[in-house]
């Protein structure tokens, strides 16, 4: 299985995201290719927010030599499933897909919820670390057999 964990920016949620899945991967003995990208171009070539990596280091995940970047068309041929934060991030993926194919790739990482951006607000951190932890042990449940 190979999954791209996408938000706006690719510094604060799909770091997270990437870091957090990552660590349970291993745990389960699975064989899956993980990454992390942003629709957005603003923070291309940067290490996660700063936040992100304190909130990560205190829960024992390490994303510090993470490097943002953009997701891009290829994306679709690259990874087995996309998992969005948001349903903007999910619009602007999927403005981007060639055809049906690439559209069913495209899920919000927790199915009937979003992650919040934390990026304006330095207390959601905590708890989007929560949420998104919930969501990647769903994923492994669910796609590990
Ligand atoms: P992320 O958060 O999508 O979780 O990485 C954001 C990071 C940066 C910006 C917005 C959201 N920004 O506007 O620069």
């Amino acid at each position: 299985m190979k999954i791209l964990m996408v938000c706006l920016g690719n510094i604060c949620r799909s770091p997270l995201a990437e870091g957090i899945i990552k660590q349970q991967v291993k745990e389960a003995g699975l064989d899956w290719e993980i990454d992390s990208a942003g629709t957005g171009n603003w923070h291309i070539g940067e290490a996660p927010d700063q936040r992100s990596t304190l909130e990560a280091k205190t829960r024992g995940v390490d994303i510090s030599q993470q490097v943002c970047r953009q997701f891009n068309v290829q994306d679709f041929d690259g990874f087995d499933l996309i998992l969005v934060m948001d349903k903007n991030n999910r619009r602007d993926v999927l403005s981007l897909a060639r055809n049906q194919h690439d559209r069913d790739k495209v899920k919000l990482l927790l199915n009937d919820q979003e992650v919040p951006d934390p990026y304006f607000n330095d207390h959601y951190f905590s708890p989007v670390f929560d949420l998104i932890e919930g969501g990647c042990k769903d994923i492994i449940k669910k796609y590990k057999d």
